[in-house]
């Protein structure tokens, strides 16, 4: 499929979506987050893509959703557009996504790093919910994966005064994994999502899954949930492989069965 907003290649076993509108800092319309979902599929349908690593430009991951195509929407048509529910199928992708930010990641661009499953951020990263200066308000989970990552207190202030967090504050408040040099991000992020890539790949996603559950859940029913996808870890091979190596001392092949 040619894309127009993207850029999409494969490294391996790593899917590499690069968000691909300079002229408006990545902002988010709805041919970019159509061609994202659809790049999306691919890589979560292609049994040799391990993992995905989701970036933008030096200046801007993105910007937010676009502002010039919502100007014009009422109440009904903003509605019924339903804008924001095709973007869901980034957090609903089953293969590990990780955001590799620089620069701008500002409303829908937060929302969208916030739906991948880790953000490595480079030093130059900007973080923020500014809708509030246009007067709306986040519409991609802004409110609540932030208050999650970050706490009541950050989160409300960034969304009230539309404050922008740097890197180093995004670091110390667990909004992202890891501060890396502007000019090392990518291959930072390509190194993480390569070493992810050559686990067991059914491992890896029973992994997620379940980390993801710690968010849905109680602590008693996640722990449960947990220990189910634990025991059917037991029933791959490469479980068995893993632990044959460990005793042999040697590197495990893993056959993502
Ligand atoms: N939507 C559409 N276009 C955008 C955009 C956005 N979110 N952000 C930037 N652009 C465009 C600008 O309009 C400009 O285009 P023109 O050259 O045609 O005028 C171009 O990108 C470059 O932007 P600036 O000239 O503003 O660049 P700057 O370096 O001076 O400022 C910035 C950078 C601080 C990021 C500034 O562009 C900005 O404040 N952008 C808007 C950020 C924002 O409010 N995001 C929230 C959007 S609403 C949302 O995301 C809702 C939701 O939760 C789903």
């Amino acid at each position: 499929m040619g894309y127009e907003t993207i850029r999409v290649e494969k490294r391996g076993k790593v899917g590499l979506i690069t968000l691909d509108r300079p002229k408006a800092l990545n902002a988010l319309n709805a041919q970019l987050i159509s061609e994202l979902s659809a790049a999306l599929d691919s890589f979560e349908t292609d049994d040799r893509i391990g993992c995905i690593v989701l970036t933008g430009s030096e200046k801007a991951f993105a910007a937010g959703a676009d502002i010039k195509e919502m100007q014009p929407f009422d109440y009904p048509k903003s509605y019924m557009s339903d804008l924001i529910t095709p973007w869901e199928r980034v957090s609903t992708n089953r293969k590990p996504i990780i955001a590799a930010v620089a620069g701008y990641a500002l409303g829908g661009g937060c929302e969208l790093a916030m739906m991948c499953d880790f953000i490595l951020a480079a030093d130059t990263a900007k973080f923020g919910q500014p809708e509030i200066t246009l007067g709306t308000m986040p519409g991609s989970g802004g409110t609540q994966r932030l208050t999650r990552f970050v706490g009541k207190s950050k989160a409300m202030e960034m969304c009230l005064t539309g404050r922008m967090m740097d890197a180093q504050e995004a670091e110390r408040s667990g909004l992202v994994s890891r501060v890396v040099p502007a000019d090392d991000l990518l291959e930072e992020a390509m190194k993480a999502a390569e070493k992810i890539a050559d686990f067991s790949l059914p491992v890896v996603m029973m992994t997620k899954e379940s980390v993801n559950r710690a968010y849905e859940t109680t602590l008693a029913e996640g722990i449960r949930f947990e220990r189910r996808l634990f025991h059917a870890t037991f029933g791959t091979e490469d479980q068995s492989e893993g632990m044959t190596a460990f005793i042999e001392k040697r590197a495990p092949q893993f056959r993502n069965k």
